[in-house]
């Protein structure tokens, strides 16, 4: 239930001014009523802390294969330690950190007689391609924002991110060379697996004939595209040195075109049936983000659909990674913000598209799906 306006803000004061008070942060843990949420408020808080630290341990396991090695079994102490390259206190205090993370498992009586298991976030990320990917991919942001202040006061831009992902502050992204692209492309493709799964599976892509997929990458999400809907033709858009990689991935195999530009200024391929935007729109300012949608919209057939598909900010249970995760990565990329599904479904009506409606996917911190219709 949503309190009014006024109700909401006396309840805040009240309760702030009572948090501020360590004496009530003491009476509150201990009292047996609010025991239990003191606690687990408290280790929440604790969490928000201590973030970096836990990264930094999924860091140093991905990085020394510790989870790679327990792919197939459980090991023993002494040879998963001898894989590690480590002093043995130093791999102990790293294997037991992971464990205290889920990402590791062991019934430590002796830590020299004991087994090391994969845990159950371990086994979770292991099997996520795209997540390791990541994960890897995040020192680049983390070297951005050990001064986070410094990275808010200064131009955006100016940052190591934003050289990763040129096309966010180029003004002529379609020059990019192909050395600018590689990175961030093969990145893209290891994490599309998933995104892909997503969206085939919450939208039927075999009632189109002409799909075209804006900002494709290197296309790996057509090659998920074709097994669903083999009889489609496919078209991929996307910068010139990104469209040739994709060209040289399909390899002329017949169905499939790749056209090289630059959607803020060129025309775009007309008369799909469907267009998608996978992952795009986040990543420009809205003017960009406004007049891509109006532009896909017009190259639509009439009665053609269009699809955006993307993490949005304000995802049911994943809050924190729309405007704290997004927020910040997109503020050190240079462009783009995560936005609200009522911030594009608005947009989508100004680009004069109709029926517009979310899908569900299995996993909405992953991606989530509006579906428009150009009428006929
Ligand atoms: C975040 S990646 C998403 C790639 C792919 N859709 C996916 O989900 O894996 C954004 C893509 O948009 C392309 N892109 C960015 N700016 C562009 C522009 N102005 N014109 C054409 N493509 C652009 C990039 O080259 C990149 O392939």
């Amino acid at each position: 239930m949503q309190l009014p306006g006024w109700l909401q803000d006396r309840w805040r004061r009240w309760r702030n001014a009572k948090l501020l008070d360590p004496l009530v942060q003491r009476k509150l843990s201990g009292f047996w009523m609010t025991r239990r949420r003191a606690q687990r408020e408290a280790a929440e808080t604790f969490d928000l802390v201590a973030g970096f630290v836990y990264s930094q341990v999924l860091l140093a396991c991905h990085r020394l294969g510790v989870l790679a090695q327990l792919r197939e079994g459980p090991l023993p102490y002494s040879q998963l330690l001898s894989t590690l390259d480590l002093p043995p206190a130093a791999g102990l205090t790293l294997l037991r950190a992971a464990a205290a993370l889920d990402l590791l498992e062991c019934d430590e009586s002796d830590a020299k007689e004991s087994i090391w298991w994969l845990g159950s976030k371990g086994a979770a990320l292991l099997g996520n391609a795209g997540a390791l990917a990541m994960i890897e991919h995040h020192a680049v942001l983390y070297r951005d924002l050990v001064d986070p202040v410094a990275l808010l006061r200064s131009p955006r831009g100016s940052t190591e991110l934003a050289r990763y992902w040129p096309y966010a502050t180029a003004d002529t992204p379609s020059r990019s060379a192909p050395e600018q692209i590689r990175a961030y492309t093969m990145l893209m493709a290891a994490s599309q697996g998933l995104v892909a799964d997503e969206i085939l599976d919450s939208y039927d892509f075999s009632q189109h004939r002409r799909i075209l997929d804006i900002g494709g990458g290197d296309g790996t999400f057509l090659r998920h595209v074709r097994q669903r809907a083999p009889q489609a033709q496919l078209t991929l858009f996307d910068l010139p040195a990104v469209a040739a990689e994709a060209q040289r991935r399909f390899g002329g195999v017949s169905g499939v075109e790749c056209v090289g530009g630059d959607f803020a200024h060129d025309a775009l391929p007309t008369g799909a049936d469907l267009i998608t935007l996978v992952r795009i729109l986040h990543d420009h300012d809205d003017e960009l983000a406004k007049s891509l949608l109006h532009r896909a919209a017009a190259a639509l057939a009439p009665g053609g659909r269009l699809i955006v598909a993307e993490p949005l900010a304000g995802t049911p249970g994943a809050v924190r990674m729309g405007n704290a995760y997004f927020g910040l990565y997109l503020w050190a990329m240079g462009s783009g913000r995560a936005r609200t599904v009522t911030e594009i479904t608005a947009w989508m009506r100004e680009a004069g598209l109709v029926d517009i409606e979310e899908r569900a996917t299995r996993i909405p911190l992953q991606t989530r799906l509006i579906v428009a219709r150009r009428a006929n």
